[in-house]
């Protein structure tokens, strides 16, 4: 079978590492792909938000199976577009992947199925925004309607800051017409973690749970970032939690979108608020999280071609997944600068070294090669992944292959992990 990966970050380095582990894989392309991807595809000069072009290529090619890595895509409809030309996607349809490319579609859907959220008000005009914002006080959250490449969430100390942030979106429009349309919501206090699921239409079959770590700092300070680490399994997601979480937001989603005829088939990842026992939903995403990703698929026994097959064939009551029960830690190292601006082209060392270690794997996000080195090339540049009988032998392993790779300004944080520690199991 030839597949095709559209992305190039850490999470598609790690969905061609798992891909290529099935026997049913004869060939698997990367497009754009990284200097990671290179090893174990062939890196295809294709931007991942160019559907046209990548349908071309999957037409010429006979690719029998595409998996679409980042949002931007989806939202743009590839799988649709796939599938009119008769060629097998997995993804969500245009208008189901609206869950993440558009906040207001996806907190009302959540309103009409039930799925608890925080209260919010939508605007299309400033003026009333800034009211919203003064009667409700804050802290308080204000958010672009459309795809921001991550950035389009603010979450506002005090009043002063939200009505900056209306500012900033609908008159400076820093993330263009994303923000024509914003959403105000209610502070939500707690602990965050990550809920994924393979999801075909009907049947729900929920991967492990997992925390991302989004702030740029130790300690959870700094700007937000795309992630700067993660961990799986997250045990703040305790038993009851995951029941709750399958019960009252995945299943919901997934019944209540296939009622309104627009089923929602792919990865659901669900953004979860948990305090005091209760959960909240902060919003969904039409796709795997990065790095979530690196930890989850990492842990995953199962053949990934068969759950994705079974989720494009409406097949999956049929399949069960496996996972390894180990513990899995991923520590992203970024240039240096990020989320800011930074530099790239810096040779980066001590991969091999570090891939050497046992049960240490280097996916690859912002990277590229340059006859046989390997250079920065992006924001987040490594995801340095481990696996250990229990978290703490996890982050150790996974720090030892961190301290081996060196590049001018790389950063990371040294406390990916830590909450996990604290609730051990
Ligand atoms: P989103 O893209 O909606 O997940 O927002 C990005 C990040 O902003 C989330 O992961 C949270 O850390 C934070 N966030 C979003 N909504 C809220 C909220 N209602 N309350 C507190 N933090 C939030
Ligand atoms: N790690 C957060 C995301 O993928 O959206």
């Amino acid at each position: 079978m030839k597949i095709l990966v559209v992305g190039s970050g850490g999470r598609e380095h790690a969905l061609v590492w798992k891909l290529a582990q099935s026997p049913r894989a004869t060939k698997i392309f990367a497009a754009p792909g990284n200097a990671g991807t290179a090893g174990l595809a062939e890196n295809v000069e294709i931007s991942a938000e160019d559907v046209d072009a990548l349908l071309d290529f999957a037409k010429r090619e006979n690719i029998d199976l595409t998996v679409v890595g980042p949002e931007a895509p989806l939202v743009l409809g590839i799988v649709d577009r796939f599938k009119e030309a008769g060629l097998r996607a997995f993804g969500p349809s245009k208008e189901a992947a609206q869950l993440e490319g558009s906040k207001s579609f996806c907190k009302a859907a959540m309103v009409r199925f039930g799925v608890p959220t925080a209260a919010y008000g939508e605007f299309t005009d400033p003026e009333a925004a800034k009211a919203y914002i003064k009667e409700q006080g804050a802290p308080i959250v204000v958010k672009a309607d459309g795809l921001a490449a991550g950035k389009g969430v603010i979450v506002a100390q005090t009043e002063a800051e939200a009505l900056e942030a209306v500012d900033l979106i609908m008159q400076e429009r820093e993330f263009g017409e994303a923000g024509d349309l914003i959403v105000v919501e209610e502070f939500l206090d707690g602990e965050e973690a990550s809920f994924l699921a393979f999801c075909d239409g009907k049947t729900v079959v929920p991967m492990d749970s997992s925390q991302d770590h989004k702030p740029a700092y130790d300690g959870d300070k700094g700007p937000n970032t795309g992630g700067m680490g993660a961990y799986s399994p997250a045990p703040v997601v305790t038993r009851e939690l995951f029941d709750e979480a399958m019960a009252k937001v995945m299943q919901p989603m997934i019944d209540g979108m296939a009622k309104e005829g627009n089923p929602y088939v792919g990865i659901l990842y669900g953004g979860l608020m948990i305090k005091d026992g209760a959960i909240k939903v902060l919003e969904f995403n039409c796709r795997f999280g990065d790095p979530e990703c690196q930890p989850i698929v990492i842990r995953l026994k199962s053949d990934l071609v068969d759950i994705l097959e079974a989720a494009i064939d409406g097949k999956l009551d049929e399949i069960t997944l496996e996972w390894d029960e180990r513990a899995t830690v991923c520590v992203v190292m970024a240039s240096g600068g990020y989320p800011g601006s930074y530099p790239k082209g810096i040779e980066i060392k001590g991969l091999k070294d570090a891939a050497a270690l046992k049960d240490v794997v280097v996916f690859h996000a912002g990277t590229k090669l340059e006859g046989d080195k390997v250079l920065t090339n992006g924001g987040r540049v490594l995801g340095v992944t481990s696996l250990g009988d229990t978290v703490s032998e996890a982050i150790s392993r996974a720090y030892e292959a961190v301290e081996l790779i060196t590049w001018e300004g790389a950063q990371y944080r040294t406390d990916i992990g830590k909450k996990a520690l604290q609730r051990e199991r």
